[in-house]
Formats: structure tokens, sequence, C-alpha cells
């Protein structure tokens, strides 16, 4: 199973991969986290922690990069599922040739669809655990006393709302894409976070 997540910032992206996961037993492969990660290695260039920490995008060859060397992985052999890649149409040419080279291919796309103002909601009050990065969020899913919480970089309210924009300049003419390839399924991501899973559950069983 190869399965791509897109959707703006706050869509539920993580959240959702996570219990897709493990659900078909696959790794959840996110660029937004292994760019958090070479941040505080202190490896990632201090000119791309800047572009981060603003909203805006990486360039496609460093995430090509990292989703070519982390697909490699034996864990990856089997499948997939990205998230929050690719966010560009050069990045899905490049995932195209990356999985057509392995007689690979992927099996669909799925879009949460979120109005703004409950991303921007959902972004500004997420929290995160460090030690087991589960995914909180201060009024829907309150964290336990005792986790040991991380307020991103970026989820101060305004730079929520450049990676709103970001999203929608950037990812447009990606949802065409993937449209035309007959692969794309556009869930709505509103209302508690098990119906939005049986919504993904059904749209990849659909398309297995
Ligand atoms: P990335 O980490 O991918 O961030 P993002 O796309 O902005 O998405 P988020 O992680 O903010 O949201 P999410 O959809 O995962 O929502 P979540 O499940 O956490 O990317 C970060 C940065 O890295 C980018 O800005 C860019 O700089 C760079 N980057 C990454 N990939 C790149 C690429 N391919 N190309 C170039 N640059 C790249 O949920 C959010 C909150 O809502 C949580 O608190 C959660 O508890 C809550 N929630 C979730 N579902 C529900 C629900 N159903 N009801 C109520 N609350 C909910
Ligand atoms: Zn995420």
């Amino acid at each position: 199973m190869r399965l791509v997540f897109v959707g703006p910032p706050g869509a539920g992206k993580g959240t959702q991969a996570k219990l897709i996961c493990s659900r078909w037993q696959i790794p959840q492969i996110s660029t937004g986290d292994m760019l958090r990660e070479a941040k505080a290695n202190g490896t990632l260039p201090k000119e791309l922690v800047e572009k981060m920490s603003k909203g805006g995008l990486v360039p496609d060859e460093v995430v090509i990069d990292l989703i070519r060397k982390r697909t490699e992985l034996p864990d990856a052999a089997n499948g997939f599922l990205l998230d929050g890649f690719p966010r560009t149409v050069p990045q899905a040419e490049a995932l195209n040739e990356l999985l057509s080279s392995k007689g690979h291919k992927l099996n669909v796309v799925v879009a949460l669809q979120v109005p703004k103002d409950l991303l921007v909601e959902r972004a500004v009050l997420r929290r995160t655990d460090k030690r087991t990065g589960q995914i909180y969020h201060l009024k829907y899913k309150p964290p336990p006393p005792d986790a040991d919480l991380e307020h991103r970089a970026d989820d101060q309210e305004e730079t929520v709302r450049n990676r709103i924009d970001v999203y929608e300049k950037m990812t447009a003419d990606l949802l065409p894409f993937y449209e035309k390839a007959g692969l794309l399924k556009r869930i709505d991501g509103v209302g508690e976070v098990e119906a939005v899973t049986q919504r993904v559950i059904s749209a990849v069983e659909a398309a297995q």
C-alpha cells in the first residue's frame, strides 16, 4: 500500500496518518517531521531553518532527496504513507519517477479538506509530546498531565495564516495533477477524529 496525504496545515494529516499506518502496518513518512528532526540535530542549513520558521516551503530538491533516501530503507519496502509530500507538481513528478523505477505506483492520494478558520484554531492550539510524537490539541484532544509538550515554532497565528496561503499557492496544481491520474480522493476532514478516519479507510479500501 502506497499512500499520499495532502492537505493544508492543521488539516489532520499527521493525526490520521498515525491511525492509518498502524492499521495497515506501514511507516509514516513525514517530510515536516524529518526537517524538524534535522533542525533539532543541527544538521538543517540555517537558511532552511529560517524558511520553515516563516512558513515557506523548502526547495523541491531537498525534500525529494529526503524521500528518496527514506523510501529505500527496508521498512518501506512493502508500502508507506507520505504525509506532506509531494506539495508541488515537480515533487509529484519526481515521486512518480522514483516509484516507476522500482515497478511501483501509488494506490491513492487522500486530500483532507477543512475550512480555513478551523485550520488556524487547530494549528495554534496544537501541542506535541516531545517523547512520543503524539499530537494533542488544547481544546479537542487535551494532553495528559505527564506529557512533555512542545509548541511548534511555526504554529504562531500569523505564521499559520502564511502557511495556509503558501499551501494554496504552491499546491494549487497538485490536486488537478492527481485528479487527472485518477488517484485523488477528497475527504471531509471536519468532525470527530474517528469519523474522519472511517472516511479515509473507506477511500483507501475502495482504491485497493
Ligand atoms: P508539515 O509538518 O508537513 O506541516 P503542515 O503541512 O503545515 O501540516 P501540519 O503538521 O501543521 O498539520 P497536519 O495536517 O499534520 O495536522 P495535525 O494532524 O497535526 O510541514 C512543516 C514545514 O516543513 C512546511 O511549512 C515546510 O516549510 C516544510 N515542508 C514539509 N514538507 C515539505 C515539502 N514536501 N516541500 C517543501 N517544504 C516542506 O492536526 C493539527 C491539530 O488539529 C492537532 O492539534 C490535532 O490534535 C487537531 N486535530 C486533528 N484532527 C482533528 C479533528 N478531526 N477534530 C479536531 N481537532 C483535530
Ligand atoms: Zn503534520
